[in-house]
């Protein structure tokens, strides 16, 4: 490992305030004496000369004091993770991590670990993969030495994740996810000793927590093909452990890549957990709302999609005024429609979808409260009302401009006095 490699790495593929920041960082570390290391994914994209998307550092003491101090006066969000004696810091929009070098005992499958005191070699011990289990020194003695205690190198030259232990995925089953993840990103196979684990100890999958199973989850959907991944969960049992009713195959995978070719590469993960959801009834997509705990956006997103199922056939009407089509889709969110689109195979279907977006989406009356209140209207919900009249009067086409708005208005108003 030469010193020159790493600081060309640091410069070119990190922006630049990290770049600063890091090699900032090391030199406080060395002026007190600490071993400061890069861990983790970084090390990793490091050797295959990818960009990483976030930096993992680790300190052989009190990550919590020296990043207090570091990031003292930089304009950078800290958050402290007291518990873990970790810090991450958000610079702009880059995750910085400083941990406390540890190793850690998992009390219970699926929960959160207990930290105790460690040194470098315990700390990688810690870690989900080999591959991840490499740290490369910050400090000036032996700047860019890699410590490789468990032959990460050698995986990640042969192409292979495997764990460090047998019991890596029962101490924390989101891994397995993770192994799906790197090995579809990375083009890795699982190796011959963690697959048999793999499958072992999906069962354990349901003890992962519903916050940390949906981060994983839309990890996978920002990830470029997604659909593999859910394939290769589907064909190992994961798929089935992680969420009952969903389903991965040749319908999902091409409607994925479909949501790719018509909205582009970054599908938002809204759209593809509709997706997954499509073939679901309301009460399953409801027990998945619940299984990842998912925000009131997420969940409005899939009772949507179901939503538009209940009215598929309604939608498939070649008569449908626009009026009803547009008091069927206005009240659904913009990513529900998006999916429902995609996963419509009807073309009449989305036509109308299409015609809702491109045209009926737009249509406001000419008239607002305020003239209908100049008009003679008293102030009150029957406002709300008559400007629904108009605009679905307009939808219809049966009003064309603002005289005839007025026109309609004033034989209402005649109306409503008789
Ligand atoms: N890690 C782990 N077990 C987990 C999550 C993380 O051992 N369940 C360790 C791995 O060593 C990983 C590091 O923590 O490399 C940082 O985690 P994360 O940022 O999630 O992963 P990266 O490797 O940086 O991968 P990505 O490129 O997906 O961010």
């Amino acid at each position: 490992m030469n010193a020159e490699k790493l600081r060309s790495f640091l410069k070119n593929r990190l922006p630049p305030e990290i770049n600063r920041l890091i090699l900032h960082a090391a030199e406080r570390a060395a002026s007190q004496n600490l071993y400061l290391y890069l861990a983790g994914g970084m090390v990793r994209d490091f050797l295959l000369d990818k960009t990483p998307k976030d930096a993992d550092l680790v300190l052989t003491a009190n990550a919590i004091l020296f990043g207090q101090k570091l990031f003292e006066k930089t304009p950078y969000k800290v958050t402290l993770h007291h518990r873990f004696n970790n810090l991450s810091a958000d610079i702009n929009g880059f995750k910085l991590d400083i941990t406390s070098a540890r190793s850690e005992i998992y009390p219970v499958p699926g929960k959160l670990p207990e930290v105790l005191e460690g040194d470098i070699r315990a700390d990688l011990f810690r870690r989900d993969f080999k591959i991840n289990a490499m740290a490369i020194s910050l400090s000036p003695q032996d700047f860019g030495h890699l410590a490789d205690p468990y032959n990460g190198l050698t995986d990640l030259k042969q192409g292979k994740l495997s764990v460090l232990h047998p019991k890596s995925f029962q101490d924390d089953p989101s891994r397995i996810w993770r192994a799906l993840r790197y090995s579809e990103r990375l083009g890795f196979s699982i190796s011959g000793d963690t697959l048999p684990l793999l499958l072992r100890d999906a069962h354990l999958i349901p003890l992962i927590g519903s916050d940390r199973l949906w981060y994983e989850i839309e990890c996978v959907f920002k990830e470029a093909k997604p659909e593999n991944i859910l394939l290769k969960a589907e064909e190992t049992g994961v798929l089935r452990n992680s969420l009952p009713f969903a389903k991965a195959d040749k319908w999902l995978a091409d409607k994925f890549t479909e949501a790719r070719e018509i909205y582009g590469e970054n599908v938002s993960p809204e759209i593809y957990l509709c997706l997954l959801t499509a073939r679901m009834d309301s009460p399953q997509a409801d027990s998945l709302i619940t299984r990842l705990h998912l925000g009131k956006h997420l969940s409005a997103c899939l009772k949507d999609c179901q939503y538009l199922a209940e009215h598929r056939e309604e939608l498939d009407m070649a008569a449908l005024s626009p009026s009803r089509l547009y008091s069927l889709l206005a009240k659904c969110t913009k990513e529900a429609l998006q999916a429902f689109y995609v996963s419509a195979d009807n073309p009449l279907v989305r036509k109308n979808l299409l015609l809702f977006h491109e045209r009926l989406s737009a249509v406001k009356p000419y008239l607002k409260g305020a003239d209908l209140i100049a008009l003679g209207f008293a102030p009150g919900p029957n406002i709300k009302t008559i400007l629904a009249e108009l605009l679905n009067l307009k939808l219809d086409g049966k009003v064309s401009s603002r005289i005839d708005e007025i026109d309609y208005v004033k034989r209402r108003l005649a109306d409503d006095q008789t």
